[in-house]
């Protein structure tokens, strides 16, 4: 928590300085424009990855590219036109599925650059194979820099939006709902120990370890058989933190009670919020539609 409060206060900072500046610089504009752009991409794209097919499709289309450039370099610098050309073969293919799959893409890619390599393997002008292929990169690299990392965080990041988890009365809520019960509970602790009610302290302690409780049951939805992960957020070393808790609480042990919160903020909230709450907050952004 301490450490995202930082992070938040430069963030903040550097929002300023980039207001400051950008109102300094273009004084005629009353409203500094602080937006910034990114691309969304076609919507017709979600048909090639789940839950609207059964593959990722468009991602693999993207490995094998990757695995068909690497072979043609390679031999093409071995000299090798028989296998070279094997490759180009299903590059070509695969190349050209870029705009089958999106239309709105087309203009991104270059076939008749493919063409050329196979008339200089043919020629066996190696040298202007390796040029073309080169050409060929750029018109990956400029695609990949307009939309690679949206298109990532909204086809492949970890989707919560069905996600039911209990509240401390069996009632079930979103993430979302949890999230805010946790962040309450978290602060009604630290307000009354704060204030010397240790007795409500306590109290909302109960809540606090039931909510956390029922939060690692929703854990599995995704990390099906791996233990791992909840061990690592929500296993002993917590419920080791909140036992203590619980006994200086009783002990009336102010001091180390509120540094024992501090410590289940860092490597129970924040460090899965590390994880999971940074991607969920750019796919929302980017998805303002989507239902929550
Ligand atoms: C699964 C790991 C996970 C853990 C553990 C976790 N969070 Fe979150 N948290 C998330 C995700 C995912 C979101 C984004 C969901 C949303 O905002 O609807 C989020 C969002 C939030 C929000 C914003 C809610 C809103 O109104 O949008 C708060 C506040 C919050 N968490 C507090 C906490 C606190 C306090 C703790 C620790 C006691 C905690 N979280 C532990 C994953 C986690
Ligand atoms: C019209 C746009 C476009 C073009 C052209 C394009 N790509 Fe991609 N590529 C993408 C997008 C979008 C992603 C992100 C996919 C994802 O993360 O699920 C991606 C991801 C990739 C990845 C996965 C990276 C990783 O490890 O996660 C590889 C590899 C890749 N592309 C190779 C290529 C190669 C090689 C070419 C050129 C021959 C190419 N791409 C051309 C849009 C494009
Ligand atoms: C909606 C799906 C989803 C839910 C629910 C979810 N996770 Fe994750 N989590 C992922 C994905 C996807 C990754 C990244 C890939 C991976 O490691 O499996 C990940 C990664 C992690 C990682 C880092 C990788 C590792 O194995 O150490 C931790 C830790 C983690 N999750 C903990 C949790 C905890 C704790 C909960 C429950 C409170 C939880 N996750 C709930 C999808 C989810």
């Amino acid at each position: 928590m301490f450490r995202l409060y930082i992070k938040m206060k430069i963030l903040k900072l550097l929002l300023l300085c980039s207001i400051v500046f950008s109102t300094g610089m273009s004084a005629v504009n009353a409203e500094p424009d602080s937006s910034i752009d990114i691309k969304k991409p076609p919507v017709v794209l979600a048909k090639w990855y789940k839950p609207e097919n059964k593959r990722q499709v468009w991602l693999h289309t993207m490995f094998k590219l990757r695995r068909e450039m690497q072979a043609m370099r390679e031999y093409a610098g071995q000299e090798d036109e028989v296998h070279m050309r094997k490759w180009l073969a299903n590059f070509e293919k695969h190349y050209n599925k870029i705009s089958e799959m999106v239309p709105e893409w087309e203009d991104k890619i270059k076939p008749e650059l493919v063409s050329s390599v196979r008339k200089h393997a043919q020629n066996k002008d190696f040298y202007n194979v390796a040029i073309t292929l080169n050409k060929i990169r750029e018109t990956c690299d400029n695609c990949h820099d307009d939309y690679q990392p949206q298109v990532t965080a909204i086809y492949r990041s970890p989707d919560y939006s069905d996600l039911k988890i209990n509240d401390v009365d069996g009632e079930p809520q979103n993430i979302e709902n949890n999230m805010q019960d946790l962040s309450m509970y978290v602060n009604r602790i630290l307000i009354s120990l704060a204030d010397g009610n240790n007795q409500a302290a306590l109290n909302t302690t109960q809540n606090f370890k039931q909510q956390l409780k029922n939060l690692r049951s929703s854990c599995q939805s995704c990390h099906k058989d791996d233990e791992y992960p909840q061990e690592r957020i929500l296993g002993e070393a917590t419920s080791n933190r909140i036992k203590s808790l619980e006994k200086n609480i009783k002990l009336g042990h102010i001091k180390e009670s509120q540094k024992l919160m501090g410590e289940i903020a860092v490597t129970v909230c924040a460090r899965c919020h590390n994880t999971h709450r940074i991607v969920y907050d750019l796919r929302e952004s980017l998805l303002p539609e989507k239902k929550k």
